[in-house]
């Protein structure tokens, strides 16, 4: 296994962000306002998140007797898919994730979701934190999920085209749910516990890929690669993992952010380039177990 020479394409979370322009509750039209109060009742107040890359709409909305986050795209937008897996995943994850109350498909061009307001903060991933043990219990949840049988991303083919060898793809073969975008943005930390949520690539696979994913972020918040896995050792799906398989993944990836940071070197994508090649490094030699220093501000992915 060699860090250089795949065949990469740009189809995994992370690999498509570019910023944009919020649309904020004043700028919707009148018949998109109706069909949200529609469910909600009237609002009387409505704040845009600050946080986050894709969705055109992303806020919350406050009515006399609760607050929903509502997270929306135009039906015409490339990844309005993501709001169609997130609809058809809610149902379950709801032991980690917030409950999807309404989807309006269609007004006024207008793709929206309509989930409980989670009254919570982001995972803070530095060493040491207290976050931690939080999050990976969350994870431990997710993990006790059967698998939906819904048409969602397997594994195998999500990154089929960063190994050298298409036999390597069974080790990212299995049976349990993924969500695979662990971004401290995708975690919000309520007094007790994480709720895990943005859940574009719900994936089929095995199960030390999120543990793995969540490696990836703990090492870009200034872990080191042994400290971002002892991390996750309280997660059953990682210490069952063979060594291989793992090493398989940590050069997958190494190769697909590297591609991503090629294509768009925007300094987060660099970063998490830099961070996923060190893992992969330490994994293959068991070298550079050094800190790459956290990006600041941390608003990667
Ligand atoms: N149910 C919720 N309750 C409270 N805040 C939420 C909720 N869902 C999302 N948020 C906030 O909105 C931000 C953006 O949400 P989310 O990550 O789902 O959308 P996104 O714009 O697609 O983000 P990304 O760029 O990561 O894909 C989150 O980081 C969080 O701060
Ligand atoms: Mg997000």
């Amino acid at each position: 296994m060699a860090l250089s020479n795949a065949r990469v394409h740009y189809h995994i979370a992370g690999g498509t962000k570019t910023s944009m322009d919020r649309t904020d509750w004043a700028e919707l039209s009148e018949p998109v306002r109706h069909a949200i109060t529609a469910y909600t009742g009237p609002v009387l107040s409505a704040e845009t998140a600050s946080d986050g890359l894709n969705s055109a709409i992303a806020m919350s909305v406050r009515t006399s007797t609760n607050t929903i986050f509502v997270k929306g795209l135009r039906t015409d937008h490339p990844g309005v898919v993501t709001q169609h897996r997130e609809a058809m995943i809610n149902p379950h994850v709801l032991s980690v994730s917030p409950r999807l109350r309404w989807h309006i498909d269609g007004v006024d061009g207008w793709n929206l979701l309509g989930f409980d307001y989670i009254p919570g903060r982001h995972a803070d991933y530095r060493p040491g934190s207290p976050d931690l043990p939080k999050v990976i219990a969350a994870m431990r949840r997710l993990g006790q999920i059967p698998c939906p049988d819904l048409p969602i991303k397997q594994a195998e083919k999500r990154w089929a085209d960063y190994v050298d060898d298409s036999m390597d793809l069974e080790c990212l073969r299995g049976d349990a749910l993924l969500h695979t975008d662990y971004n401290p943005l995708n975690i919000l930390i309520y007094d007790r516990g994480a709720h895990i949520i943005d859940w574009a690539w719900p994936t089929r696979g095995a199960a030390f890929i999120d543990p793995a994913c969540l490696i990836l972020r703990l090492i870009a918040a200034g872990h080191t690669p042994t400290q971002a896995e002892t991390s996750v050792a309280q997660a059953p799906a990682w210490n069952q993992a063979s060594k291989r398989a793992i090493d398989i993944f940590a050069v997958a990836n190494s190769r697909l952010w590297r591609q991503i940071a090629t294509n768009d070197p925007h300094p987060w994508k660099t970063h998490m380039a830099a961070v996923v090649d060190q893992w992969a490094q330490h994994r293959l030699y068991g070298r550079h177990s050094h800190r790459t220093p956290a990006l600041q501000p941390a608003r990667a992915g």
